[in-house]
């Protein structure tokens, strides 16, 4: 992910290369960053906090407190921490970093290809001009969305973060459902996706309710009736829903430092 960033904010000429520093602790990656993109690397991530505007944190929730905890009490006030780590809140970072100015971002991974949208939200410290610099960052991974309250975050992580999955999971579905029909995979994929991304570019374009898009093409007695009639028998909607509340659910809980095994058990949203 952090990667992508640094992808999009090349690809869209936001920043040169040069003003540009990744702290990564393995050699052989390092070395692929700097010859892939020409910008600098170091291993030791104080050195890439030195002298920076702003400072991405993007490591895994695992590796994120021995990552602070090098970083303590090293940055100045007018630096800007921005934390793309999942579940992390705003408060355990400024702990951490003996830091007030901070942005927490939910991305998704379509950002990979500059595609993604990102919802974020910031310490009160900080200046307009830094939420600027924030947005124009963002912008390097696709579309963003500020929300005033950091509460929406684990709502983010349920929707657009994970999202994806639940996109691919579909995707998936259809495509094996075409297979069984007797269409060859490749054939399969095509008609997927191609129907998935025409009927968002549809959606999107129309500004229409996607109930109405839905009853334009449901016929009495027809294809679409039926098949509409097996997904509502098989709560579709419910299970979509549960599934969103149950990974709102566990952001909260990660976000608590709950392990996941605390709740491994429990349905949530029943
Ligand atoms: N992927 C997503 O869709 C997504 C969506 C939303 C949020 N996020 C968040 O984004 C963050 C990064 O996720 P990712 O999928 O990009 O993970 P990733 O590919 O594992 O990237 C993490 C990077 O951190 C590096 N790293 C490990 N220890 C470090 C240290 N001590 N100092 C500096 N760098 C260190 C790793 O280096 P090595 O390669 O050497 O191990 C790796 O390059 C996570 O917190 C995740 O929750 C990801």
């Amino acid at each position: 992910m952090g990667e992508a960033m640094v992808q999009g904010l090349l690809r869209k000429k936001l920043l040169n290369n040069r003003s540009i520093t990744v702290g990564e602790p393995r050699e052989e990656r390092r070395r692929e960053l700097e010859e892939k993109h020409g910008i600098n690397v170091t291993a030791k991530n104080s050195e890439a906090a030195k002298a920076c505007k702003i400072l991405v944190l993007s490591v895994k929730p695992q590796d994120l407190d021995a990552v602070l905890a090098g970083l303590k009490g090293l940055l100045k006030p007018d630096q800007m921490v921005m934390s793309i780590v999942a579940g992390a809140r705003i408060s355990a970072i400024s702990r951490g970093l003996g830091h007030s100015a901070i942005v927490r971002v939910m991305p998704n991974t379509p950002a990979q290809i500059g595609e993604g949208i990102s919802v974020w939200t910031a310490t009160p410290s900080l200046t307009e001009d830094q939420l600027s610099q924030a947005r124009t960052v963002l912008q390097a991974l696709g579309k963003e969305i500020y929300m005033n309250d950091e509460k929406f975050l684990d709502m983010a992580t349920a929707v657009s973060g994970t999202g994806p999955t639940y996109v691919f999971l579909v995707m998936e579905a259809m495509v094996d459902a075409a297979v069984h029909l007797g269409f060859p995979r490749h054939v399969a994929y095509e008609l997927v996706t191609e129907t998935m991304r025409g009927s968002i570019m549809y959606a999107m374009k129309s500004g229409k309710h996607p109930a109405e898009l839905r009853n334009m093409v449901t016929s009495p007695g027809g294809t679409s009736a039926a098949a509409l009639y097996q997904l509502e028998k098989g709560s579709l909607r419910t299970v979509l829903s549960k599934a969103i509340w149950a990974a709102y659910e566990r952001s909260k809980s990660l976000g608590e430092g709950k392990s996941p095994s605390v709740e491994k058990n429990n349905d949530a949203g029943a």
